[in-house]
């Protein structure tokens, strides 16, 4: 997995001794409002970036989990993923997740963004999708700010602590 450097982040693969800063915003309830996991244990979250771990080694071409660090302290602020979801439609979705305490800074615009660049320009995807909850307004900015589109609205796509939720789909596309 290529490490992805912007003004003020590094991307980069896990490694096992980065759950404690993962484990400060996913046991977070308020970070954790629009996704279908956590708040997690400190178990869960163990296991979530020993997975991440794995999945890089062990598929290095269909999942890109990575850490994102902040240049300026060198902690892990959040993360962000990219999936294959066809080799041969060279497609992937993606997604991020960012501590409460970085929100508001840009900082997932920056690293959405690069990852985003990678898929096209390095991995030569054509199309790459991300999904949000409807009433996360800040992730639909995001998304919209890194040059993905409006395409519509998946019903009862997501099951969150028991409630049935709808996703706005956003998608860029190339040429
Ligand atoms: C959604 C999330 C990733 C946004 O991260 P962020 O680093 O604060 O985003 P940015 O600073 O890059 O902001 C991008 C834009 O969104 C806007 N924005 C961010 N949070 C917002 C909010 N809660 N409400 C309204 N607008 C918001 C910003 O103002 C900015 O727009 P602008 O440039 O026009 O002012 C972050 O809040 C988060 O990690 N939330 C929890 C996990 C999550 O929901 N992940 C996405 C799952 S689809």
């Amino acid at each position: 997995m290529d490490e992805l450097l912007t003004d003020r982040l590094l991307l980069r693969a896990f490694r096992p001794g980065d759950w404690p800063e993962v484990h400060a915003y996913a046991s977070d309830r308020e970070v954790v409002r629009f996704m279908d996991w956590g708040p997690n244990s400190i178990e869960a979250t163990r296991h979530h970036v020993n997975r991440s771990v794995a999945m890089a080694r062990v598929s290095p071409r269909l999942v890109f989990p990575y850490a994102v660090e902040r240049l300026a302290d060198r902690r892990v602020i959040g993360a962000t993923e990219l999936s294959m979801t066809s080799l041969d439609h060279r497609r992937a979705e993606m997604g991020y997740v960012f501590a409460r305490e970085a929100w508001g800074q840009g900082y997932a615009t920056e690293a959405a963004g690069a990852l985003l660049g990678y898929a096209m320009d390095k991995l030569d995807l054509h199309r790459v999708g991300a999904t949000c909850d409807p009433d996360n307004t800040g992730s639909a900015r995001v998304l919209q700010k890194i040059g993905m589109v409006p395409e519509g609205r998946l019903h009862a796509y997501y099951l969150i602590r028991g409630e049935w939720r709808d996703r706005l789909m956003f998608a860029a596309v190339r040429d």
